[in-house]
């Protein structure tokens, strides 16, 4: 299938309907500027995702963007750390094989001499009760966004 990003970037994705699970005690961390592009991704985030470091760093974050997530819940970050604050959400994933991982994220506004820099985004094993709910509440939101 092809996914359009808000930028009006296009690629051709494969999804496979399969989740690798979060490595238990890992920490997938990356870095962002302002516009979301990767600047810093550490040795779990390669992992999990299945790109390597050259491919992530100066690529947009929206690669790892699974065509199951609304829409509203990246407005709802993205409104959240443009106006300085910490942002909290459930995130399934998209890896290069196609496969899923579900992450707890974390994302921050770096905040440098009074001025934004960029963001990090920590991200953490989620709860299998909270992978459930959202996978039903994901779905819910497109089936309300397409009628
Ligand atoms: C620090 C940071 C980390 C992000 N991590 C992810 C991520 O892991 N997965 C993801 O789909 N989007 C992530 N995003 C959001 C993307 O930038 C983008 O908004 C999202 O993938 C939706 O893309 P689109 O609106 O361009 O289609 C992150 C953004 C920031 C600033």
């Amino acid at each position: 299938m092809f996914i359009t990003y808000h930028d009006g970037a296009s690629r051709e994705i494969t999804i496979v309907d399969r989740e690798v699970p979060y490595p238990d005690g890992k920490l997938i961390v990356s870095r962002t500027d302002i516009s979301g592009v990767i600047t810093h991704a550490n040795q779990a985030f390669v992992e999990m995702s299945g790109y390597s470091l050259d491919e992530l760093i100066g690529t947009n974050h929206y690669i790892l963007r699974h065509p199951d997530m609304p829409a509203a819940a990246f407005g709802d970050l993205w409104d959240t750390i443009k106006s300085g604050k910490k942002w909290h959400g459930y995130v399934k994933n998209l890896r290069k094989d196609g496969a899923y991982y579900w992450v707890k994220a974390t994302v921050i506004p770096n905040i440098r001499n009074g001025e934004l820099t960029g963001y990090t985004s920590v991200r953490r094993k989620p709860s299998r009760s909270k992978v459930v709910a959202c996978t039903l509440l994901y779905a819910q939101m497109n089936m309300d966004v397409q009628s």
